[in-house]
């Protein structure tokens, strides 16, 4: 017998479920509610079937790979702001450039990184300290846009990143605007987008003249074995992707991160006795043996992903638990509401890092950074990241919520707390 589509509804004509999507915050769980792990919408002027849960989440990124499309699955504007990136690149293509792009964000790499990480933070730890008073998500957001510029583009903190995480500023919010549209946010996107890319073609012309120890000089080197490089266009793009992927998600979990620790006194606590049994200076080797710190990041994780879920478009039919899916239609896979599942997660909406204490995780149930073989390409860095400057703030340093702010999640373009997260900061040495 034939398998029929999934359920759902696919709401009005043209517009179909769109606007529920996007202010309805509980959009997926009441469908989930009502229809189980897959259902059909109409979302952004196309049939739509979304997926949560592990099972269905493992099947779009790991064994039901091949039907899938990445590039299919982005608006028009994430490519046209973004250019020919990993995000939408595809097959052979996609394969040899993460090959290529790997090595920069793994092993060897990431120890070279790490005093430079250390320089940075502690500048702004210092500035934290005098300031007293802080809307953290923008300073986390200047810290993260400081490292990542620093060890990406080989570009010190100062005026230049300052213009360069403005125009960032600029580009991400036109992402999901309407190109078309008279006095659209697009057009000052791409004017951003263009002023990107020429202060990355001076900065990669002179790193080719004089290589340092920064990701952009090994990117310009590396080679696989069949002999093929990154093109000078590869690098510019891969270089604008990383700089836009690899800082407004680590500022999203650490504000989470000094959120959740800041009503949770239990848990500050006990993270920070587990800082107090190393010496002072924070190391390398020292970064792999904090099991809670670790507690806690996967917790903020689960609860507060920074990206709620990630589209593909079909491009192969497929079945899945009984119903059938044309060619055609987006995908979503959520990982906001993944994460919330009370058959996997039981008492879903508590913040308890201790949850992951000696458990053996279910595969894909817990997927911030995506899953399968395009997991995020930054996990590595940003876990180091986060731990560094988590490690540093529990060592020396409280911090007490101010009153009268909203605290409620804003989820796009990634989750934050609706007043940016406002403190007060001191050192305790
Ligand atoms: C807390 C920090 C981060 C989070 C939560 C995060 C999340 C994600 C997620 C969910 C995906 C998969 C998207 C999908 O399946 O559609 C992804 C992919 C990616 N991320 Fe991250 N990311 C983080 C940090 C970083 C950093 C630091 C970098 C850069 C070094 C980075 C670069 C990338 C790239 C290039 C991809 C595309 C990989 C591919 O398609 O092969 N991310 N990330």
């Amino acid at each position: 017998m034939a398998s029929s589509l999934p359920p759902g509804s696919t709401g009005l004509p043209f517009i179909g479920e769109t606007l529920q999507f996007l202010t309805d915050r509980n959009f997926v769980q009441k469908r989930y509610q009502r229809h189980g792990s897959v259902f059909k919408s109409h979302i952004i002027g196309r049939p739509t079937v979304f997926m949560v849960g592990p099972d269905a989440v493992e099947f779009l990124l790991s064994s039901g790979f091949d039907n899938f499309s990445w590039r299919d699955g982005w608006p028009d504007t994430f490519k046209l702001l973004l250019g020919r990136s990993l995000f939408v690149q595809e097959g052979e293509e996609h394969r040899k450039n993460r090959r290529l792009m790997m090595p920069a964000f793994h092993g060897a790499a990431l120890a070279r990184y790490f005093s430079s990480m250390e320089e940075i933070t502690q500048q702004h730890l210092k500035k934290w300290e005098q300031q007293q008073t802080l809307q953290w998500y923008e300073e986390f957001k200047q810290l993260t846009f400081d490292i990542a510029s620093q060890i990406f583009l080989g570009t010190p903190p100062g005026k230049e990143t300052e213009r360069l995480s403005q125009l960032f500023t600029t580009l991400t919010s036109g992402l999901l605007s309407f190109p078309n549209l008279p006095g659209s946010q697009f057009k000052k996107s791409l004017a951003a987008r263009n002023a990107l890319l020429d202060h990355l073609a001076i900065v990669i012309n002179q790193r080719k003249e004089n290589p340092t120890d920064d990701a952009l000089s090994l990117l310009l080197d590396a080679q696989d074995e069949e002999g093929n490089r990154l093109s000078f266009e590869e690098i510019r793009a891969q270089a604008m992707l990383l700089l836009f992927a690899g800082h407004e998600t680590t500022t999203s979990m650490l504000t989470w991160f000094a959120l959740e620790v800041a009503r949770n006194k239990d848990v500050y606590q006990k993270a920070k006795a587990e800082q107090q049994t190393f010496s002072d200076a924070v190391t390398l080797e020292q970064i792999s043996k904090m099991p809670y710190l670790d507690q806690i990041f996967n917790e903020i994780e689960r609860l507060h992903p920074p990206v709620a879920g990630g589209f593909r478009g079909v491009v192969k039919p497929f079945e899945f638990n009984g119903y059938s899916v044309p060619a055609g239609w987006l995908a979503q896979y959520s990982i906001l509401h993944t994460h919330r599942l009370p058959e996997v997660y039981p008492d879903p909406e508590k913040f308890d890092p201790d949850r992951w204490h000696n458990t053996k995780q279910k595969p894909f149930s817990l997927i911030g950074f995506g899953g399968g073989s395009r997991v995020c390409i930054g996990l590595a860095f940003a876990k180091l990241e986060m731990k560094l400057v988590a490690a540093h703030l529990l060592r020396h340093y409280e911090w007490e919520l101010l009153p009268h702010q909203r605290l409620e999640p804003v989820q796009i373009p990634t989750r934050r707390p609706k007043d940016r997260l406002r403190v007060i900061f001191r050192a305790i040495d």
